[in-house]
Formats: structure tokens, sequence, C-alpha cells
């Protein structure tokens, strides 16, 4: 191994940044030339390589967004594009490639890996989505920046005492609406791992009505519903004034919390040592507040689980 390359693809995470950091760095200590793909598997297609420095990581472990920029690719899934994508890193003398991403990156690492060439991922989306890991980087982040939004909202809803309905990303996962849920006190948090049911979560905005709570606040994850469809039949069955607010993007965002920073610095200098060992097909994981590894496919085989004794004892505290 004397050549790495390192890319980003799917959604961008804060904490990538961090993550790209370790790499490059790891990788110029174990003596390595280490490569940064802009675009993800785009740039992976069209050759886009860049040598990385040590100074070229300096000044951005504290930025949101990831500098080597990301996207998502169809051409990439098809054997073609995945051809086109081998023949670059062989006119670069690439070794090996660490892949930043989320499961969708992993199944395209794991196409390169099935075709002889040695990859490495990383979770890293704000979904924490991906199974055999209990975190993926950019999550902690995107909690806290809803966290901080829920907070102001709070404030105008008691001012005028309505009802606000969030709706939360997390793509088909409920975890950031959880999180985002419990640590802001809603009063009913809606996931996709539980069947929703419009008329608990009026039952319990009048229930809290009745014994003076003047405003509530109803956080929905994005893969249940769209908040506007919340917000419109809490209107319409309870007559309450009702507000919606999309969080969005702005989750995506913002400097990386020291979590951020801390898991995604752990997981690329692993990725880098896993690739001078030999490892290959390999996703780096956090279990139980400790770095782990496991092959793609062994880690695709459970399905991610959210902790469904903490979205109980949320419903229990906001009674
Ligand atoms: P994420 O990595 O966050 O799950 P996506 O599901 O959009 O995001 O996947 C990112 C990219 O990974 C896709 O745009 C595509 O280029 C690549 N990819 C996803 N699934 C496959 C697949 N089955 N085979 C090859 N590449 C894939
Ligand atoms: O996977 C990260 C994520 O932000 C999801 O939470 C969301 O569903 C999706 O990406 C949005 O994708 P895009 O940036 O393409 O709109």
């Amino acid at each position: 191994m004397k050549k790495i390359a390192v890319l980003t693809s799917g959604g961008d995470a804060p904490g990538m940044n961090a993550a790209i950091r370790a790499v490059v760095r790891r990788g110029i200590f174990k003596g390595l030339e280490v490569y940064g793909v802009r675009n993800g598997y785009n740039g992976l297609m069209a050759g886009n390589f860049v040598q990385m420095d040590l100074g070229s990581v300096g000044d951005i472990i504290h930025r949101g967004g990831t500098i080597l920029r990301s996207a998502r690719s169809e051409r990439f899934k098809t054997v073609e594009g995945q051809h086109q994508a081998l023949a670059h890193l062989k006119e670069f003398a690439i070794d090996g490639l660490v892949v930043m991403g989320g499961d969708g990156s992993f199944k395209g690492a794991g196409k390169l890996t099935a075709q002889g060439f040695p990859t490495i991922g990383i979770p890293g989306t704000i979904d924490n989505d991906i199974a055999g890991t209990d975190y993926t980087i950019g999550f902690d982040t995107a909690v806290n920046t809803a966290v901080e939004a829920i907070d102001k909202i709070r404030d105008t809803a008691s001012s005028h005492e309505r009802t606000y309905v969030i709706e939360v990303m997390g793509r088909d996962a409920g975890d950031i609406a959880l999180w985002a849920g419990m640590c802001a006190g809603a009063e009913s948090i809606i996931i996709p791992e539980d069947n929703y049911d419009i008329d608990d979560v009026i039952e319990r905005i009048q229930k809290g009505h009745k014994r003076g709570k003047m405003h509530s606040i109803i956080v929905v994850a994005e893969g249940v519903c769209k908040g506007t469809d919340v917000g419109q039949l809490i209107e319409e069955k309870t007559g309450f004034d009702t507000r919606v607010t999309v969080l969005g993007h702005l989750q995506r965002g913002g400097s990386p919390t020291a979590y951020d920073r801390m898991v995604g610095s752990q997981m690329g200098a692993k990725a880098v040592d896993l690739l001078v060992e030999g490892a290959k097909g390999i996703m780096v994981g956090w279990k139980n507040g400790q770095l782990i590894h496991a092959p793609f496919e062994e880690a695709a085989k459970d399905k991610h689980a959210i902790d469904l004794s903490v979205y109980h004892l949320a419903r229990s505290l906001s009674i």
C-alpha cells in the first residue's frame, strides 16, 4: 500500500472534514501518498483526483460540510461506471480507497472490492441509520442543531399559546426525531419505527391543555409523513392555532460538535490502518463507545434499530 484515496458520497455530514483530515494525516504519518477525490463517485469516474498534503487539511476540523464535496451518482451504479472508476484508480496508481457516506455509498464501495479493489467504509450521515454501527458521523451535530431550533420555536409557541409541528430529517429512520424530541421535551414524537396514530397525538395535546399547558411541540420524522399533514389534522380536530416548521437542510450544516470531531478523527485514522494491514471490504463502526470494524456484508445483515426503550421513556416523560 503506497497510495490511497479518500472520497465523500451521499448527503454531507458535519464531522466529515475531521475524518478527511485524519485519513490524510494518518496516511502521511504511515508513509503513504494520499489523494482526495472530488465530488464522490462522479469524481472517481471523471478522474478528479488531487494530492493532499499535511497543510491541505489544516483549518478544517471545525468546519461543516466536506472540503472534497459530495454527490449522488446514478451512473456509478452501472458496471460501466464502476469500470470507468477502476480505470482512473489504476491510472493514478491508487492502491486503496476510503469511502465516507451512508449505506448506499458502501454498496458502491462493495462493488469495487468485489472487482478486486480494496475499499474501507466510514459511516458518515446525519441519519444514524447504518446497520452494524451505533453511530454515524454527523448525527450528534444534527441533533444539537435541531434541539437549538426547537428551543427557539418553543419560546414563540409559549408566547402565542400555539401548537407547533416540527419536521426533522432522517430519511427512513426516526433517530433524529427521537433524540431531538426527547431533548427538547416534545409532547409527541412521531417516528417510522412505531405506528403513527394522530388520535393519540391529539389526545396528548388535549390532556396537557386540560391541565393548563397552553402550547405543544410535536416532532415528526420525515420518514413518516409531511409535517404539514400532521399540522392540518391537529388544527382541524382541535381548533388549536397550529404552525409547522420544516427544519430541512439546516440540520446538515454547521460546525461539528466535539463528539463528531472525536468519532470522525478516530474512524478516519482506523480506516487508514486497516488499508495498511491489507483489509478490504470493511466498514469502520462504533459500538458501546468504541471503534469496531466488520465486513460490509456482515454489517448490512442487521437492520439498523432505534432504541425503542428511549422512545417509550420520552412518551412517559411528556404525559
Ligand atoms: P448514502 O450513501 O447516504 O446512503 P445514497 O443512497 O444516495 O446515499 O448513495 C450514494 C451513492 O452511492 C449513490 O448515488 C451511488 O452512486 C452509490 N450507490 C448506491 N447504491 C449503489 C449500488 N447498489 N451499487 C453501486 N453504487 C451504489
Ligand atoms: O441522508 C441525509 C439526508 O439529509 C436525509 O436526512 C434526507 O432525507 C436526505 O439526505 C435529503 O437529501 P437531499 O440533500 O438530496 O435533498
